[in-house]
């Protein structure tokens, strides 16, 4: 987290936060759940657009806080498969923001070594929407910083249904159909994820307690934090926190903890 100090002066909640982080134990993925857009912007009687605009100035301080963290993997949920129920006005500028922030920011993604890539249904993306995106994705690809998944017309159903049948149309090629079995890691290999750890973090702005079809199998173990904060105004301070209260739990994945006996004695 070296490049982090770059950025933070001394004094205040912020330092004090990032002094009380264990270098050692941070989150090697980070996933958010970024809502709140809209009631952020009816707060201030201003149309949603202005919210998702908002929006944006929060997805490039984030990415950039857990690059200097020197984070290994973040995925945010820009843009869910049941979001197109949305009017066809607010989904025109959600696809206009990207493709926005992707034109500004691959200077600043550059910078920072991010190699970025989509999660979610591509082929499902208006044209232009596609081709910038996988634009971005190949001029990033060599990268070897932080991997920022976008996660794009994206469900976590749809990404179990994308995964089996990947792996059925893999045994029809190679003739193995016949009696085929599949086990736990032949799913996981077959996810958008596919060779990324599981998220050790998942956070959810706006206070909405539900995981909306969000990384459904990659979040088995995640620790999770909801914040009240709306995304437009999640800062670099709201993620230290996070982390801080993750490095508070105790994570069991099932187990017992090391320090109580078994049994009483
Ligand atoms: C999250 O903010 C952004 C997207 C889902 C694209 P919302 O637009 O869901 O904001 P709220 O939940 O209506 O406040
Ligand atoms: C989840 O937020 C999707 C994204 C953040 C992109 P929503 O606002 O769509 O979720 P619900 O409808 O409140 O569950
Ligand atoms: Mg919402």
């Amino acid at each position: 987290m070296k490049a982090l100090w770059e950025v933070l002066s001394p004094g205040g909640e912020e330092w004090a936060l990032a002094q009380s982080l264990d270098p050692a134990r941070l989150p090697g993925h980070i996933a958010v759940i970024m809502d709140g857009n809209g009631r952020w912007a009816s707060r201030r009687n201003l149309p949603r657009a202005a919210g998702h605009k908002a929006g944006v100035e929060a997805v490039r301080e984030t990415v950039e806080t857990c690059a200097r963290l020197g984070l290994q993997a973040l995925t945010v949920y820009a843009f869910s498969v049941e979001n197109w129920k949305r009017p066809r006005t607010e989904v025109d500028t959600l696809w206009r923001l990207l493709r926005i922030y992707l034109r500004k920011e691959l200077p600043n993604l550059q910078r920072n070594g991010v190699r970025l890539a989509a999660v979610g249904r591509v082929d499902g993306l208006p044209d232009g929407v596609r081709r910038e995106l996988l634009a971005a994705v190949e001029a990033t690809s060599s990268n070897t910083g932080l991997k920022v998944n976008m996660a794009i017309n994206y469900g976590g159903r749809a990404e179990l249904v994308d995964a089996v049948n990947a792996i059925l149309e893999r045994a029809r090629k190679a003739g193995t159909l016949d009696g085929l079995r599949v086990d736990e890691e032949a799913v996981a290999a077959h996810l958008y994820t596919a060779g990324l750890p599981d998220p050790d973090l998942l956070i959810r702005t706006s206070g909405e307690m539900r995981v909306s079809n969000f990384l459904l199998w990659q979040i088995a173990y995640a620790e999770i934090y909801v914040t009240d904060t709306l995304w437009p105004d999640f800062r670099r301070i709201d993620l230290l926190r996070a982390i801080a209260d993750y490095q508070k739990r105790e994570r069991r994945f099932g187990g017992v903890t090391k320090t109580a006996p078994a049994v009483r004695s």
